[in-house]
């Protein structure tokens, strides 16, 4: 990912050469250049910034050294101009998404930190005193096709955009594959979810007479999970309850689980249709089974797995999940809820439910999920799942899948 920060304080930017990013930048997975706006004033001074018009307290960064430096970062006006109807140019060239750190934008969440993550160019612009001319961010987006946004840290104010800058380039680079060592932190980390992360513990197990939780020290993965899962929604209720209306967190009315019959078979095909049109589209490939299965295929495997439907009060159907043994193995799939319906613990339910009904001489659940699917991936990790190696896979491989498995015998007390 290419970044560029423009500042009237260069240095401000200099941790970014430290610890993860600095090494990042080392490896070049991060190419990051820092410009002083000041090399582009004219005046003996090197001014940046005026009164402002209609009055009132402060300065107002000028428009014209603004322009100037994205000009210098070579940013085209050909996607500005590829646009506009009818326009001739070809492909633009690739631009930046400018960014500019305020009070006034919109809030930094990791969802969003995600979206920026896989751009392949942020530009920052560092606004200080008042803020900056409003034809600037007219002139990145209309001449220069640039998207701009706005975004901001928080409800507070700071002296300007630099330290904002640091804490969005940190929050977006270390979504970068490779810039964290272990991806496996970033999946399990407060937000991944919607939700604030489960207390942490380390040794000594007692300390101070503070015992570690004992199901921490079971060694039992699948209960492990159900403490942490349940935890993290404790704090989050406790300590941000205005994130669980907006996360998994907020149950669907009891809807009754049951098993599919023969009659399901249509709504299951149009659900698992408009369910994996998304998988479609992230691994760009329209031949994944759910998306080219018709209805003899949903019938048979129907008769060829375990089933449960959920309905919701009107008798849509809302909801499945299917499951199969396999010798000491649980095979769960095609677990799926309507679009309306999502981030309410619906699926969450569903995939309890059928791994609740998993045969006692099972050792392992096993699913697959798409490879490049990463929001199912992190929703498997948190319900226990872990990747297998990939030279150890329990289920048939297919293509463009990766699997998850879940430990569910229990292991001895660990000391
Ligand atoms: N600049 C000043 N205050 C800010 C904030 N809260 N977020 C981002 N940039 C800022």
């Amino acid at each position: 990912m290419r970044l560029d920060v423009v500042t009237i304080f260069p240095d401000y930017l200099r941790p970014l050469d430290l610890s993860l990013i600095g090494k990042a930048r080392r490896e070049g997975l991060v190419d990051l250049h820092v410009h002083d706006l000041r090399d582009f004033a004219h005046d003996r001074h090197r001014t940046v910034d005026d009164t402002p018009y209609g009055g009132g307290a402060g300065m107002v960064m000028t428009p014209q050294p603004w322009a100037e430096a994205m000009n210098s970062l070579g940013v085209s006006g050909q996607a500005a101009a590829a646009a506009r109807p009818g326009a001739a140019v070809e492909t633009p060239a690739a631009n930046p998404v400018l960014i500019v750190p305020g009070p006034a934008g919109r809030l930094l969440t990791q969802e969003f930190a995600r979206e920026l993550a896989a751009q392949p160019w942020l530009a920052f612009a560092c606004g200080r005193y008042e803020g900056i001319d409003e034809r600037v961010y007219e002139h990145a987006a209309d001449d220069l096709g640039l998207r701009v946004e706005i975004v901001s840290l928080g409800d507070y104010v700071l002296n300007g955009g630099e330290v904002a800058a640091l804490a969005m380039i940190e929050a977006v680079t270390r979504l970068i594959p490779g810039v964290v060592g272990n991806p496996a932190s970033i999946v399990e980390e407060s937000h991944s979810d919607g939700l604030l992360e489960h207390p942490l513990y380390t040794k000594p197990s007692s300390w101070r007479g503070r015992e570690v939780p004992r199901v921490l020290r079971s060694g039992d993965h699948a209960r492990i999970a159900d403490w942490r899962a349940q935890a993290a929604r404790e704090r989050t209720r406790a300590r941000r309850p205005e994130l669980l209306g907006q996360s998994a967190v907020e149950e669907v009315p009891d809807l009754e689980l049951r098993p599919a019959v023969p009659a399901d078979a249509p709504e299951l095909l149009v659900l698992q249709r408009c369910c994996w049109l998304d998988e479609g589209r992230i691994a760009d490939s329209w031949t994944i089974p759910p998306l080219v299965e018709d209805l003899d295929d949903v019938r048979r495997a129907l008769a060829r797995w375990s089933t449960w439907v959920v309905r919701d009060a009107a008798g849509r159907l809302v909801g499945s999940v299917r499951a199969r043994a396999h010798e000491g193995l649980w095979e769960v799939g095609r677990l799926m809820v309507a679009p309306d319906l999502r981030r309410r613990g619906l699926g969450r339910r569903l995939l309890a439910h059928a791994e609740a009904l998993a045969p006692v001489s099972v050792t392992s659940i096993a699913l697959i999920t798409g490879a490049a699917s990463t929001a199912n991936q992190r929703r498997y990790r948190r319900a226990g799942y872990r990747p297998s190696p990939s030279e150890r896979t329990l289920l048939p491989s297919v293509e463009g899948t990766v699997e998850f498995v879940k430990r569910v015998a229990a292991l001895p007390e660990l000391s």
